[in-house]
């Protein structure tokens, strides 16, 4: 599974932490938030570390679509009724301000990163989907962002109406992210086993530093800040194909309203088609690749597809993302998480917020992100369903499906996936194209719900918190720090 990006860039390799060591701060996260918020903390004279479990770029920052964008899908409205409007300018502000922070950077530094400036267009073939634009339109120009309604024509793919925002921009992050990267002390294949107030606890040695920031996409750390309980997360997939000499390219990029929308944008030759997102673990429909790729036939016939991969995206209970202090109980411990599909402008106000709050800088945004903000009232229904989810996900570590029991070895085909109980223990049985059987305990090593198979990636994942496990066990993402292997061998 490589993305457009992966292919543009060869990773520099670095060192892992030699050993004990102290500086000022204390970077969790080598992806484009950990990097920009290091970078700029850096430009103010603080020395700072960044640890990365992997390597430099290798979580969700390569598998983005990498829109710069204050459009967020349809979301002004919904946050000027939850949150007041001086607030929600809060939010529409420092997201406008990120496009021109990135293309301040990448002028300053001259980046070679494909940077374009391009209109965003939330579109839809909907009645309702237009009466929610209009009003969409009327909270973004309240909040001083220009935008147009338009109608649409002669778009390959079905489109009738459109909300433009101008002036939206687009890249490659990676060549951004590793330039950004060569001035800043990181350390690769240094995981972090635990923290406390002014000690990082890696697998290689102790940094002691004034101030931690997690930028880890989901924080591993449970308590305090209970994050766990405040987001979940959710995948999507990306189809790219080849538009060379067939078609013209897009010149917007396209974000679908409607159930099943997709988006679109153009990168080079290429044709990036995003869509058919779900809550992590529960992928019952399977499929999505070969959506993306039937829309794909449909709309621009003979075009050969080039990548396909797929993300996770940090879904906050009331969709403003956790920017601030950890917590009140860690004075000196900040985090940037819970950015929805909007994880390049997101990562942007976070290192511009964080910068501000460390450095004691005048910082006129960033209440509105504050992660020990209220509980809105639609972020109670969130939480209501937020709770369910877990309780049935925990319980079905204990009940069995009758399928679990009857189910042989021999009854699973190549390819094919299944929960059995052998032993007397639940576990998860994938049988690979050559037949052979790979095994993992089914029981999420984060608190204990019960994983299910993702046949897209060919995952174990955890409908809980989102954690995914490759088919042999080992840990893809948060916020386990565990994988989830067996120690029995099966025979087929
Ligand atoms: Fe929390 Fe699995 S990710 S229980």
């Amino acid at each position: 599974m490589t993305s457009v990006w992966d292919k543009t860039v060869s990773i520099p390799v670095r060192e892992s932490l030699p050993g004990n060591t102290e500086t000022d701060v204390v970077v969790i996260g080598a992806g484009i938030c950990g990097i920009l918020t290091a970078w700029l903390l850096a430009q103010e004279g603080k020395r700072v570390i960044v640890t990365e479990a992997n390597v430099t770029g290798s979580g969700q920052t390569h598998h983005t679509t990498a829109k710069i964008t204050a459009q967020h899908g349809m979301f002004y409205d919904k946050l000027v009724s939850m949150v007041g409007y001086p607030q929600a300018k809060e939010y529409a502000d420092i997201n406008r301000r990120a496009i021109g922070e990135y293309e301040r950077l990448i002028e300053t530094l001259r980046i070679n990163c494909c940077f374009e400036k391009r209109p965003s267009r939330l579109y839809t073939n909907t009645q309702a989907g237009e009466a929610a634009l209009q009003k969409e339109k009327t909270a973004a120009l309240t909040l001083g962002i220009s935008c147009e309604y338009e109608r649409l024509y002669g778009l390959p793919f079905p489109a009738k109406a459109a909300l433009t925002f101008p002036n939206q921009a687009q890249f490659n992050p990676l060549p951004f992210l590793f330039r950004l990267a060569e001035d800043l002390t990181i350390y690769e294949h240094t995981k972090v086993l635990c923290a406390d107030s002014h000690t990082v606890y890696t697998d290689k040695g102790n940094i002691s530093c004034d101030t931690i920031v997690y930028a880890c996409h989901f924080p591993f750390r449970n308590f305090p800040g209970y994050y766990f309980f405040r987001m979940h997360q959710e995948r999507s997939y990306v189809t790219a194909i080849d538009l060379s000499g067939r078609f013209s390219p897009l010149d917007s990029m396209y974000y679908g309203i409607d159930a099943d929308g997709l988006s679109f944008r153009q990168y080079g030759d290429a044709l990036l088609i995003g869509g058919q997102g779900h809550r992590t673990g529960k992928n019952s429909t399977a499929h999505r690749y070969q959506y993306l790729e039937q829309r794909a036939r449909e709309y621009w016939p003979g075009c050969p597809v080039t990548a396909r991969w797929s993300a996770q995206d940090c879904i906050p209970l009331d969709g403003i993302p956790y920017i601030g202090h950890f917590s009140s109980k860690e004075p000196g411990w900040y985090i940037a998480t819970g950015f929805k599909k909007w994880g390049m402008t997101s990562s942007m106000a976070a290192a511009m917020i964080l910068r501000d709050l460390i450095c004691d800088k005048e910082s006129t945004h960033g209440k509105v992100f504050s992660p020990d903000r209220p509980l809105y009232a639609p972020a109670f229904h969130t939480l209501g369903a937020e709770l369910k989810e877990v309780s049935i996900a925990l319980s079905r570590e204990f009940l069995s499906h009758p399928r679990e029991k009857e189910a042989a070895l021999s009854d699973l085909d190549r390819g094919e996936a299944r929960i059995l109980t052998l032993n007397g223990k639940k576990t998860g049985i994938y049988r690979d194209d050559c037949g052979h059987l790979h095994a993992v305990t089914v029981k999420c090593p984060h608190l204990g719900c019960q994983l299910s198979w993702n046949p897209e990636d060919k995952t174990w994942d955890c409908p809980c918190h989102g954690s995914r496990f490759d088919y042999h066990g080992n840990l893809l993402d948060g916020p386990s720090q565990e994988g989830c292997q067996i120690s029995c061998s099966i025979k087929s």
